[in-house]
């Protein structure tokens, strides 16, 4: 993937990341989606007096992705601010695994810049996914 389109999610995922509502673990992330036609969608962690209920910037962007129509991930950035890369959480993998075949790129960021790069088949090896429900799913994301 060319270096301006990584810049231009990191970017995107940065101002996303900056809007977040992160006001008990103080952990703000933000998440930028490449979709299937070139178009950037963005979330940020939203989270909630009654913890479990938070939820994290990738479902946010997901949520903004299928609203415009998008299907189909192309790539995808994560920013948060650790000692080690933020990677999306289990639930946020599978949940991106919906919308992104295995070898899609997920970059993960930090205020400074990129810090690591791996595919969702990486994060999330031998998934479940729509293809195991062709027949009960006829609408699921090819
Ligand atoms: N969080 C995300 O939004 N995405 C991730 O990939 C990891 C964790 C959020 C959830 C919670 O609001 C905060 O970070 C601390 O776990």
């Amino acid at each position: 993937m060319d270096e301006a389109l990584t810049q231009r999610l990191l970017e995107a995922a940065s101002t996303a990341r900056d809007a977040a509502y992160a006001p008990y673990s103080r952990f703000k992330v933000g998440a930028a989606l490449l979709d299937e036609q070139g178009r950037i969608h963005t979330g940020c962690n939203v989270e909630n007096a009654a913890y479990p209920q938070g939820t994290c910037a990738e479902a946010g962007a997901l949520s903004a992705l299928v609203l415009a129509g998008g299907r189909r991930l192309q790539a995808v950035l994560v920013v948060g601010q650790a000692d080690q890369p933020v990677t999306p959480c289990g639930g946020c993998r599978q949940k991106l695994r919906e919308f992104g075949a295995p070898d899609v790129p997920v970059w993960v960021a930090d205020p400074t810049g990129l810090r690591a790069c791996y595919t969702i088949g990486q994060l999330l090896p031998e998934s479940f996914g729509p293809g195991h429900l062709p027949a009960t799913n006829p609408d699921a994301s090819p």
